[in-house]
């Protein structure tokens, strides 16, 4: 198949290209593609032709969506409509993503595809907007994956680290570390975020709309954080802090786990999230280390 792929450089984008299994991928770098410019996106899917679009680009700084709300809707909704728009007109597949973040945290239990969002910020609000916008554009056609707390090798080079590095670097620094134990999340590799979307496009079973990916279980990020140390072999002081899902005035769910009940049903399954985070380490810890030497 022929892909067009939005955001190369992220921590999905370049994993998607990691673990291709052999599709011919065009991914546009943002000098060649802007979102945030009105008019280009029609005209460069329809250049490019590809079967299916990709769409991992987003803009998911929760802050500063709180202050930029015009750019957060640009790129989170207007862009994704855009897009689905295009592919329409030529008749592409259209795969984009989402967030846990359009969920309220009211629940104590998994949050499938069938739950009823309710986003408590700019964020989330501009992702739901997204998700509408997509399905609305292009009903037959648009597959959207929720997914969460990912971490991926491209964070070390592009962002300054992940989360994951980041707690790595820390330990070079720090000996004890306040982490939240408020909200409860579904930590995902974007290793095996990757390849279970390349298991859902080739499923011939897969339809369009929403579908959940996230690694399998759930934790705190105070438990996150902790089994990064534990695994790692790294000491530190890791101290609980309930800061009862708030950021300054911002709210953020306190419980979003996803359940990737469609996803399952096709026979896609993910590994735990602990598993996952024991083979990133495995293969990362020491270019992590080097990186920010
Ligand atoms: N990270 C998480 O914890 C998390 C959680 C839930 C959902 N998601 C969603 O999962 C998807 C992938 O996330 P990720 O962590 O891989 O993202 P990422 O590492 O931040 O990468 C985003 C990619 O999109 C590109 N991009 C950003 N704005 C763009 C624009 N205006 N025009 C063109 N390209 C643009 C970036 O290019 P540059 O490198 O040039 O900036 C980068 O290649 C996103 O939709 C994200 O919101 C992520």
């Amino acid at each position: 198949m022929k892909i067009l792929l939005i955001g190369k450089t992220g921590q999905l984008g370049s994993d998607l290209i990691r673990n291709n299994p052999g599709h011919e991928i065009s991914a546009p770098g943002r000098d060649e593609l802007e979102l945030a410019t009105n008019n280009a996106i029609g005209r460069f899917v329809a250049e490019h032709h590809p079967d299916v679009v990709i769409n991992t680009a987003a803009f998911h700084n929760v802050p500063l969506c709180e202050t930029d709300v015009e750019h957060a809707f640009r790129i989170n909704c207007a862009a994704v409509r855009d897009l689905a728009d295009a592919c329409r007109t030529i008749g592409a597949r259209f795969v984009t993503f989402s967030s846990d973040y359009v969920f309220g945290g009211e629940k104590q239990t998994p949050y499938t595809e069938d739950d009823r969002p309710q986003p408590l910020q700019m964020y989330g609000i501009s992702r739901l907007a997204g998700e509408c916008a997509a399905s609305a554009a292009y009903p037959q056609g648009a597959v959207i994956i929720r997914t969460c707390g990912l971490y991926g090798r491209s964070g070390a080079q592009s962002k300054g680290g992940n989360f994951v590095d980041n707690r790595l670097k820390d330990a070079d620094t720090l000996h004890r570390l306040e982490m939240g134990c408020d909200q409860i999340i579904s930590p995902t590799a974007t290793a095996d975020l990757s390849r279970a979307v390349w298991q859902l496009l080739a499923h011939p079973g897969a339809g369009p709309g929403v579908y959940h990916l996230v690694n399998a279980g759930a934790c705190s990020w105070y438990e996150f954080t902790t089994a990064i140390y534990e695994i790692a072999g790294l000491n530190m002081d890791v101290v609980p802090v309930d800061r009862v899902g708030m950021s300054g005035a911002m709210r953020r769910p306190l419980y979003s786990v996803l359940a990737n009940v469609r996803a399952r049903s096709l026979g896609i399954e993910l590994p735990h999230w602990r598993d996952a985070l024991v083979k990133y380490l495995a293969k990362n810890q020491g270019s992590v280390k080097d990186a920010f030497r």
